[in-house]
């Protein structure tokens, strides 16, 4: 194809993946027809659809095209299909495989609290009110891929399994630089979350984050915390931090805990992104942190906001229209606020939306901003 226009790669995938991308798209294709978007959007196979026709999850062609693409647009993998399949299919075929081949190294998990869900939230009101962070989490190396790993059988029957955290200066390095370059960018605080206490790789950690900041940000307040006391500190306190950053499996686990704080995944979106190339290009994957949801798969129940909020990222991050972005996250917020919610986040005692619904919701606040 000869367009110059941005190519988007769109893998809905399974689960709920293909329900809530579909009102991902349908809030793109109202920016084409509004806002002057152009954008060629092409969807690929991926995840069980693709390996039953293709026999494998991601196929060559898909993963060509993800990568050749401007950004993509993640739905889901997983589910209890999945129980059947061989190791090295799932090993070869997933995320991991993705976020490994693009080299997406830092994954930006943005939680930002709606005052009006505060009854969807297991916290108090006045806790959850103003939560606004953003935890920058390393996405492409620590104990996700570090060698050695695997299980060895033991001479007496039993086994032992391995996995290797692992970090090198250059890892820590650059995901530190994406993380106080956005921390610059909003208050001009950083948290870095570690176990230097206990592991070499966490002490390293800290030096290299700790070097960064002295030697290129100056300006940005660092802190650091451990990582047990940082989940205790997320839910306590949530709005005491701004922008975190930490390690792969600690980013893992502590943005599912900071989720809570809203009462739902299905409200956080997220960007992973990658070095940007000579021209400033950066590989980019916009996901919705909540996973394929087997268990309310096909139901038309699902919170399409997460991956809606994702389109947002993609607008500000990979296609420089902050506008846009903004204008989007607003809708949002407005239609949640005038009491639009889907199950995951219905008020006490209301009428929950659907998946449709929610992305009616949302197309027709933009219109109304639009005006
Ligand atoms: C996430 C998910 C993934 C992870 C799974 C699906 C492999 O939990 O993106 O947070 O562990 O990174
Ligand atoms: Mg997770």
């Amino acid at each position: 194809m000869t367009s110059n226009r941005p190519v988007l790669a769109v893998l809905s995938g399974d689960g709920v993946g293909p329900e809530v991308t579909a009102e991902a798209r349908r809030v793109i294709d109202w920016f084409g027809a509004n806002r002057g978007l152009e954008i060629d959007v092409r969807d690929k196979p991926f995840g069980y659809p693709a390996y039953l026709e293709h026999g494998t999850l991601l196929p060559d062609d898909t993963l060509a095209e993800v990568k050749s693409a401007d950004a993509v647009l993640f739905g889901a993998i997983g589910g209890v299909e999945y129980g059947d399949l061989p190791p090295e299919v799932r090993r070869s075929g997933g995320l991991l495989r993705i976020r490994r081949e693009l080299d997406l190294y830092a994954n930006l998990r943005p939680i930002k609290a709606i005052d009006a869900m505060a009854d969807a939230s297991p916290l108090k009101p006045e806790v959850m009110q103003g939560t606004d962070l953003v935890i920058v989490r390393e996405l492409s190396s620590g104990i996700y891929f570090g060698e050695p790993r695997g299980v060895e059988k033991l001479p007496d029957g039993s086994e032992r399994a391995i996995n290797t955290q692992s970090y090198t200066t250059d890892e820590i390095r650059r995901v530190a630089r994406a993380a106080f370059e956005l921390a610059r960018s909003r208050s001009g605080r950083l948290c870095s979350v570690d176990k230097s206490n206990v592991m070499e790789s966490g002490a390293l950690w800290r030096r290299v984050v700790a070097a960064v900041g002295a030697d290129e940000f100056p300006d940005v307040e660092l802190s650091n915390m451990l990582a047990d006391n940082c989940a205790m500190q997320l839910i306590l306190a949530p709005r005491q931090f701004d922008v975190l950053v930490t390690d792969n499996l600690f980013g893992d686990l502590l943005s599912d805990g900071a989720g809570a704080v809203l009462g739902s995944l299905g409200m956080l979106p997220s960007a992973s992104l990658g070095p940007a190339d000579a021209d400033g290009r950066r590989q980019a994957l916009y996901e919705p942190v909540h996973g394929s949801a087997p268990d309310i798969a096909g139901q038309g129940i699902a919170n399409p906001t997460a991956a809606i909020l994702s389109v947002a990222m993609m607008l500000r991050l990979s296609l420089g229209r902050a506008d846009d972005a903004a204008m989007l996250e607003q809708a949002v917020g407005n239609a949640i606020t005038a009491g639009t919610r889907t199950a995951d986040i219905v008020a006490p005692g209301a009428k929950p939306v659907s998946t449709t619904q929610m992305g009616d919701a949302v197309v027709a606040e933009l219109e109304r901003l639009a005006e």
